[in-house]
């Protein structure tokens, strides 16, 4: 529903966290017994929230959820949302659906994400599910990735001079993540690095990056555990925007 005043980004990512359930249990496309990827970051944690909220009020039950990170896998613990592997019998190896944000979104629905650094559990298990949702905020859709918001790539610690080396051949410059609270580099959920990589626009202000191959091609750096374009699995994406619609494509 259109509003008369502007939704700040925060509002944006209320309302579009509590929409992607509100719209995919009206259409059966979340129902009690599945098994569901939950994402990580502001907006992802907000649908986790209202996931629960549903278990909760019993309108759904036998939910099984997969965390993809620390963060969700606490605000699953603390909203009574039972959490298992993927590895485990109860999931065995595949989800029906996983809810997840993103940094950005260009227009064939590649995305970059990683921001929060859990890109690599999230991309286990969203390319190990059946309907992958994206929702986001408006400032998230961008015209071609890689030249605004960083790429994250995941790292073993002891690789990063080699990794930079090779990330450089590829026109890109890194810069190690460095952790807010404490000093040093960031350390993942996996105990690895990250390396933001930017590569600069082309005189036309387009990217020199096509999203699918450059996936591919970080990915066989020797010590590079994971990258974060995603581009395999196409979401279906839901926008919030200032205005307070929620838009879907
Ligand atoms: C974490 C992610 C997040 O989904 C992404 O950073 C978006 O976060 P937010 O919803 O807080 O803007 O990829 O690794």
């Amino acid at each position: 529903m259109k509003t008369e005043k502007k939704l700040s980004q925060k509002e944006q990512k209320a309302l579009v966290g509590k929409a992607v359930i509100d719209r995919l249990f009206e259409r059966g496309l979340i129902k009690s017994g599945m098994k569901i990827g939950l994402g990580t970051g502001s907006t992802a944690i907000i649908a986790v929230e209202h996931l629960a909220s549903y278990i909760r009020d019993g309108k759904l039950s036998d939910v099984k959820a997969v965390a993809t990170s620390f963060q969700t896998h606490i605000t699953c613990e603390e909203n009574g949302i039972p959490v298992y592997t993927l590895n485990s019998k109860e999931i065995a190896g595949k989800l029906d659906l996983s809810i997840d944000g993103a940094d950005e979104i260009d227009p064939d629905n590649n995305l970059i994400k990683g921001g929060g650094a859990a890109h690599v559990q999230e991309k286990i298990v969203e390319y190990n599910t059946k309907r992958l949702v994206i929702i986001a905020d408006e400032s998230k859709l961008v015209p071609h990735l890689g030249t605004k918001f960083p790429l994250p790539v995941e790292i073993i610690p002891a690789s990063r001079g080699p990794v930079v080396r090779e990330m450089e051949k590829l026109g890109a410059s890194c810069i190690l993540r460095s952790c807010a609270g404490k000093d040093g580099p960031v350390v993942t959920d996996n105990g690895n690095q990250i390396l933001d990589c930017t590569w600069q626009a082309l005189p036309d202000g387009s990217s020199p990056v096509n999203p699918a191959k450059m996936e591919d091609r970080v990915n066989k750096i020797t010590g590079v555990v994971e990258n974060g374009f995603f581009t395999k699995n196409k979401p279906l994406v839901f926008i919030a925007h200032a205005d307070g619609t929620v838009e879907e494509r």
